[in-house]
């Protein structure tokens, strides 16, 4: 691995992978090449005739247009007409600064990121970072453009910083985390799009002429557009072609356009939304933007997807809980909702125990005169009333029963009937003197502001001191409307939904830090906010509130494309299923929420011994193999959204074991005989699969023969060892 330069030519690369970066004569920084490992000096630089109505960068090079070459981090109004990579308006009005090459750093390792989530390195020999410094001297201002690549990932983060160099203020109006020019040709794209409950579908699409893409503008990550993109060539699938995955580490607003121009060159860009942001940046102050982490694979989908998984789990994900088993827990929410009493919950929490579940979570419900949700958000004190106990009773009493206890809050949020808000309606997100739009019957505090913040961190302080609580669920359950702070003078309104994501961030760090021991899971209505952002603070994230398992199969899909399964919150939840109506096998629903951090969310209680000797069962099963799952190499082998059924596998990483798994999503009679062709084993290993020794060659050219006409709950999980 190495960063080199010669001939002004950046060279950052790892045995498997090229980026190649051009000072050009007129020292700008163009966007050479990106793809499979290349020799830096063979390499032309793209150059596209500028034709009629590009202008001219150089007149002594008439054909030197920016308008059709590659660059690095493009500005606007300075002969490229596509969509420029940051926007600025200095003191005067003017906005077409022009960035020039000045310096670059090569350091090992990867430096902090201040304020913001990002992957982290743990030795100086994982990665070296490129820095390079560009510049504009007439408007006074300086872009750093960051580059950390990794020598056994085929990883490249990318962020930049503005700085204001000059003596008068200007807006930052755009300010994207990367931009990367690919040469003339057919491509697709891949993004993750729902809503609530339906989060993280595959959306394939052709790339087209003109711009696309797909954004948050909901002041959050939201369901219905994850932070994330694959872009590759045409034809791309699970095993083949070359294929860029683009994810944002943010969990606020963003924006990933594509944008194919007359000289069929693309442009993709990903990066805080520019909608509603305007950022105030005076002398000498410096504003930060987001990092976008960039996979390369040579060879389809499930390369990309086991780069991210391994990333993300082990140099993103952080903590004590980035590497400890993760507790198999039962939640109560789906069991009672908001009505429960303290017996209830200990009823459920005694049968949990039997069938060896590890850790109880008290959901919504337990605070202020919370019994359903119009009300109390913000006033953190416990319902003795309803609880007949202190959290720190019951913790005891769960604690007793041989499970670790949990809780759930949301600190970002203020009812309208609430002491707090009785107290503070300022803290409110609101426009004073217009109506709020309620969401949830709810507002959300002003996280701009300190004392909201200083708050928010003490009562999690006192509550979470004050008992054994070892488990944190952090829920959001609305997105931002009326957006105002009279805590932001008016030009700096704009500045409004990325201070607010600073401000989580703040709060994230130090209750994180201040209690290290305690597992956070991230939800936001199920998958609102499940982004790389939060899995920096907290390392699970509750998946969806959809529990059916057939919606999951298709969530656990799309989402397998970017996160690990060790970052995804899945429960067997009771039938008919609460979301959709769905009455699905306990076999079925057990298999499904196997696939990440299990856990049960029904009523245990009232269940025959039967279903409790059954889950009883799947635990055990859970347990002796939630490493595999956690750790594995993870392989889609069919797919949900094209298929009457799904299936996918872990291999270990020495490939002595697999686990693959087997669903029905559409029962149907004369099937077809599926032979189910596993992936990534050792070809000449023999394994055992349920007795019958095969090669993994066998397995992954032949495959396993299926007959689901057998039923036998219309799912098979089916266990690999080699021989
Ligand atoms: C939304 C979450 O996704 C649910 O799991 C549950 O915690 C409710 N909020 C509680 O209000």
């Amino acid at each position: 691995m190495a960063i080199e330069l010669k001939d002004n030519r950046f060279h950052l690369y790892n045995d498997e992978m090229s980026y190649i970066i051009e000072i050009s004569r007129q020292k700008d920084l163009l966007n050479v090449y990106y793809g499979a490992r290349v020799d830096a000096e063979e390499i032309e630089t793209k150059r596209d005739r500028p034709g009629a109505f590009c202008s001219c960068a150089d007149d002594n090079d008439p054909d030197y247009s920016l308008s059709v070459m590659g660059q690095e981090y493009p500005s606007a109004g300075a002969c490229d007409f596509r969509s420029p990579a940051y926007e600025i308006t200095n003191a005067k009005g003017m906005h077409t600064p022009e960035l020039k090459y000045r310096s670059h750093e090569i350091i090992n390792g990867k430096p902090k990121i201040n304020g913001l989530p990002a992957v982290y390195t743990e030795s100086e020999n994982e990665a070296q970072t490129l820095i390079i410094t560009a510049a504009d001297e007439f408007y006074g201002l300086e872009v750093k453009l960051f580059y950390t690549v990794f020598e056994k990932l085929n990883v490249i983060c990318r962020h930049a910083e503005m700085r204001n160099c000059g003596k008068s203020d200007m807006m930052l109006n755009n300010a994207q985390s990367v931009s990367l020019d690919f040469p003339a040709g057919e491509y697709e794209y891949i993004h993750l799009e729902g809503a609530w409950a339906r989060e993280k579908h595959i959306d394939r699409n052709s790339v087209h002429k003109g711009i696309q893409g797909f954004e948050s503008r909901r002041g959050a990550s939201g369901h219905t557009e994850n932070p994330f993109m694959m872009f590759f060539d045409k034809g791309s699938n699970e095993d083949y072609g070359n294929v860029y995955g683009i994810s944002l580490v943010y969990s606020g607003n963003h924006r990933f356009i594509i944008e194919q121009e007359a000289a069929e060159t693309v442009r993709v860009q990903a990066g805080i939304n520019p909608f509603g942001f305007s950022f105030k940046l005076s002398e000498g102050e410096v504003f930060t933007t987001p990092e976008a982490v960039l996979v390369y694979s040579d060879t389809g989908f499930a390369k990309m997807s086991n780069t991210f998984h391994k990333l993300y789990r082990t140099r993103l994900c952080r903590g004590v809980w980035r590497d400890k088993t993760r507790p198999i827990l039962i939640n109560h929410w789906e069991a009672t909702y908001f009505d429960f009493t303290a017996d209830k919950l200990l009823d459920i929490a005694k049968s949990a125990a039997k069938i060896g579940v590890e850790l109880f979570v008290l959901d919504d419900g337990w605070f202020g005169h919370r019994n359903d949700d119009f009300s109390s958000l913000g006033d953190w004190y416990v319902n003795e009333e309803k609880l007949g106990c202190t959290i720190a009773e019951l913790a005891e009493k769960i604690n007793q029963q041989g499970l670790k206890f949990g809780l759930w809050f949301e600190p970002e949020m203020i009812s309208p009937d609430s002491d707090l808000y009785k107290k503070h309606p300022d803290w409110a997100i609101t426009v004073p003197g217009a109506k709020p739009h309620l969401g949830r019957h709810q507002l959300i505090l002003d996280l701009t502001r300190e004392d909201v913040r200083e708050y928010i961190i003490g009562f999690l302080t006192d509550i979470l001191s004050s008992a054994n609580i070892e488990y944190v669920k952090w829920d959001m359950n609305r997105n931002m409307t009326d957006v105002y702070s009279e805590n932001l003078s008016p030009e700096r309104q704009g500045e409004f939904y990325h201070r607010y994501i600073l401000g989580l961030y703040e709060i994230l760090e130090t209750v994180t830090s201040r209690f290290p021991n305690v597992l956070f899971e991230g939800c936001s209505g199920g998958g609102g906010r499940n982004d790389p952002g939060m899995l920096y603070y907290m390392p699970q994230n509750w998946a969806s509130d959809d529990t059916d398992a057939t919606e999951r199969l298709y969530i656990q899909y799309g989402g397998s494309m970017v996160y690990p399964a060790s970052t995804v919150g899945a429960h067997v939840s009771a039938v008919p299923n609460h979301q959709v109506g769905r009455i699905s096998s306990l076999k079925t629903r057990g298999t499904v929420a196997m696939n990440g951090a299990f856990g049960y969310e029904l009523d245990l209680s009232i269940l025959s011994e039967e279903e409790l000797n059954e889950m009883k069962e799947q635990v055990k099963f859970y347990k002796e193999n939630r490493e595999l799952v956690m750790t594995g190499e993870y392989y889609r082998l069919l797919n949900p959204f094209t298929s009457r059924h799904s299936a996918w596998m872990y291999v270990s990483e020495d490939k002595k074991e697999a686990l693959v798994y087997y669903v029905v999503k559409t029962a149907r009679p004369s099937n077809e005989v599926v032979h189910l062709k596993l992936k990534g084993l050792n070809p000449v290993a023999k394994y055992n699969v349920g007795g019958k020794i095969m090669s993994g060659r066998t397995l992954m050219n032949h495959g396993i023969i299926i007959d689901d006409t057998e039923h036998d709950g219309n799912c098979r999980i089916i266990k690999l060892y080699n021989i």
